[in-house]
């Protein structure tokens, strides 16, 4: 299959593009296309064929349910059984936006989308042209994360084209994602809403809206594998590069001492920005130590090039375990496999 790139240019020619994307994803066909978050695998929510092939193309575990993606309050309702208050007072506060809300499914969407569980998850993206293809669409958008499943999430077109050239027929180039790591992900399928993923939309965000708010056990360790996991996704290995990730908790000092005896050429350093001069080994950046917009913005960039310079092992510098930056953390964690040391004995974290 061939593989077409139109690319967004924000001026008059767009409409021509959104108009391209919504006529195949009516069709039943699958498109890739941009979000504020990462880019997502599009089809619509409402065809079972459309939602297999998207499973298809990305190689995803078929018990790992979707995100259904709405541009009105109007397609949510018909998406889920009932919105309840709660899930109406997080609209209200963060949506269009990064975060994703887990409800009752209503027969409208297939059950492909759900993997038969009798919940759906539900976000309006903030991103203009997935807002305009959504509507002109008419129809809820089914989208995972555009990689081949295993791999960090897209957040361009190129890491797209990169993952799955020649298994769909088109993407669409919005230019580099503001956000950069996937949404939030809460449940109100029972009576304490649960974050089963962080994201740029924080636990403590969350809880002035409700206080009552949870993170889930498997957002911060290992599932066993004898556990029920409450999100499907998180008991994958994911955001992979092929490089090991190692990550180190603690100061720069600790880290520098201890990465020294490990001065190889297919070593590699992921450190913060203006740390590289202080390092002794090849270096990457992922954003500025206090500003974990910027780590989510640049981390799957930097987890992919580190593939591209033939990384073996990489040492990786710990962002903060809290607040915006607990996304990042999580994500890293699982592209680590779980391998944390703890340099400073710092223990463990309470949130
Ligand atoms: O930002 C995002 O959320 C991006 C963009 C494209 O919108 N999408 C995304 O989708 O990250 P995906 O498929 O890569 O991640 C969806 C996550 C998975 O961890 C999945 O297990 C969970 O949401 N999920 C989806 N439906 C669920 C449900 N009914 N119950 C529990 N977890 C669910
Ligand atoms: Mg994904």
């Amino acid at each position: 299959m061939k593989t077409e790139l139109l690319e967004l240019r924000g001026n008059e020619g767009d409409a021509a593009v959104i108009s391209r994307a919504s006529a195949l994803l009516r069709e039943g066909g699958v498109a890739a296309i941009p979000t504020e978050t990462v880019y997502g695998l599009a089809a619509r929510a409402d065809c079972e064929a459309a939602v297999r092939a998207v499973f298809k193309a990305k190689g995803r575990p078929q018990d790992n349910p979707l995100i259904s993606h709405v541009s009105s309050l109007e397609m949510w309702e018909r998406c889920v059984e009932g919105v309840s208050e709660k899930a109406q007072r997080l609209a209200e506060a963060f949506w269009p936006g990064p975060l994703t809300i887990i409800l009752k499914r209503s027969k409208y969407i297939c059950e492909a989308v759900s993997c038969s569980l009798d919940t759906v998850a539900v976000r309006m993206p903030s991103h203009k042209a997935a807002l305009a293809i959504i509507s002109e669409t008419g129809i809820p958008l089914a989208a995972p994360s555009a990689n081949l499943s295993g791999r960090p999430s897209p957040t361009t077109a190129k890491h797209v084209l990169n993952d799955l050239e020649g298994r769909i027929p088109l993407i669409i180039d919005g230019g580099p994602c503001e956000v950069g790591v996937e949404s939030t992900v809460i449940s109100l399928s029972s009576d304490i809403p649960l974050i089963l993923r962080p994201g740029i939309v924080s636990l403590e965000m969350i809880r002035r809206i409700l206080p009552e708010a949870e993170l889930s056990a498997s957002v911060l360790r290992e599932p066993q594998p004898s556990e029920r996991v409450e999100s499907p996704g998180m008991k994958y290995k994911h955001y992979s590069p092929e490089a090991e990730i190692v990550l180190l908790r603690g100061s720069l000092k600790a880290f520098i001492d201890y990465i020294r005896p490990f001065i190889t050429a297919e070593v590699w350093a992921l450190c913060f920005e203006g740390e590289e001069s202080l390092i002794p080994l090849q270096c990457l950046c992922y954003g500025k130590k206090e500003n974990a917009a910027s780590q989510a913005r640049e981390l799957f960039a930097a987890l992919r090039r580190l593939d591209e310079l033939g990384a073996k092992k990489v040492y990786t510098r710990c962002p903060e375990m809290s607040g915006e930056a607990l996304g990042v953390y999580n994500r890293l964690l699982r592209a680590a496999g779980f391998n944390i040391i703890d340099l400073e004995g710092m223990g463990e974290i309470e949130l």
